[in-house]
């Protein structure tokens, strides 16, 4: 490196002369007569391009304050004169996407339940209208998935074991009027007693049917107290969840012989199941939603998994 060079840039040998221009050309430069420490301030005029793209950004945010919104004031900005606003622009790209809609939930609204799965294009509607009905409506019960909450009574809606049926009807009137709720006349209604709070049954009596739906379930039970509790089932509970234990969709009466619980099928859960019941309380939505949305959600629903 030579003496010359200025600190920090490396420079070859054979570049002196071009450093040495520059240094006579750096001395020719004004100076704007500032020194600190010796170290002076050169007085080099901006580049042209920069100062043309400077006044270049001046001319456009004038006129962009002339045509868009841009000075606050006490209430909302100035308009512009394009009287542009996103707001404006959201609310008519809504009354677009709303005025499209329409028609297919007219189509919705017209179509027999059923036929509604025959159409192709009007389900494929329906299951993405009902979608974000489930995501605003039910999802807060029934999980995001549809998958419920066990132990909290939520039923899963994936599965094809149903409560109170899986038609596309019979998943339209839970939704429309909903389950043991006081709003509505037609919500679905059934009561199982409360066998042990109404001493209907006692403790040990309890324990024996428990270990009967234990044994109906295919789970771990104690054979002794089973055989006895297989006859308070037949006298007691098989009106309401079938000889075989297989539920009955009419009164809500979950199937107590597969692995699919509402409550748990663990003995605790069980037993609380009998001794208090449960009444499980879905509120329907009828005056909530429009007629179309409910046949929607009824149609994303049935085509969870478990539709019939
Ligand atoms: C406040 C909680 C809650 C909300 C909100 C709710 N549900 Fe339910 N839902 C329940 C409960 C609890 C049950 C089970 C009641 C029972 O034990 O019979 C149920 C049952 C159902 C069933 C019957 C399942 C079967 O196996 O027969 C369907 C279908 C259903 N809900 C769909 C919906 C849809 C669709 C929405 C939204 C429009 C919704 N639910 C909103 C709590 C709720
Ligand atoms: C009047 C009809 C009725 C009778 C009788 C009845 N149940 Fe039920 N049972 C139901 C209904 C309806 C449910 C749904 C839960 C709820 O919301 O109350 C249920 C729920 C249950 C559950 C919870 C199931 C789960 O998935 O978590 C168990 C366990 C059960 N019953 C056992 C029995 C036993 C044992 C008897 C007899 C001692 C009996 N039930 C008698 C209607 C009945």
């Amino acid at each position: 490196m030579s003496e010359n060079t200025p600190k920090g840039e490396r420079v070859k040998p054979r570049d002196r002369q071009y450093v040495e221009t520059r240094e006579q050309l750096k001395q020719e430069v004004a100076k704007t007569g500032h020194s600190w420490d010796g170290i002076e301030e050169y007085d080099n005029p901006m580049p042209r391009w920069w100062l043309w793209t400077f006044y270049v950004t001046i001319i456009w945010a004038i006129g962009y304050m002339i045509l868009f919104p841009a000075w606050p004031l006490v209430k909302e900005a100035t308009p512009g004169l394009l009287g542009y606003s996103t707001r404006a622009n959201v609310d008519s790209e809504i009354q677009r996407f709303e005025a499209a809609n329409e028609v297919w939930f007219q189509r919705l609204n017209e179509t027999e339940l059923t036929a509604i799965l025959d159409d192709d294009e009007l389900q494929r509607f329906a299951v993405n209208a009902g979608n974000s009905v489930f995501a605003a409506h039910c999802s807060q019960c029934h999980g995001a998935g549809a998958a419920g909450v066990q132990a909290a009574g939520y039923p899963n809606l994936l599965n094809d074991a149903w409560l109170w049926g899986g038609t596309i009807e019979d998943i339209h009137q839970t939704i429309a009027f909903g389950i043991r709720n006081e709003d509505y006349d037609n919500a679905r209604h059934s009561q199982m007693p409360a066998f042990g709070e109404q001493g209907i049954l006692d403790d040990e009596e309890i324990e024996q049917v428990v270990q009967f739906v234990r044994q109906m379930s295919g789970q771990d039970h104690d054979a002794d107290l089973a055989d006895p509790g297989a006859e308070i089932y037949a006298a007691q509970c098989a009106a309401c969840h079938a000889d075989d234990g297989s539920g009955m969709t009419a009164l809500g009466a979950p199937a107590l012989n597969d692995a699919i619980w509402l409550y748990g099928g663990d003995v605790e859960s069980l037993r609380e199941s009998v001794r208090y019941s449960r009444y499980g309380v879905m509120p329907g939505f009828h005056d909530r939603l429009r007629e179309a949305e409910i046949r929607a959600v009824a149609t994303y629903v049935h085509q969870l998994g478990g539709g019939q």
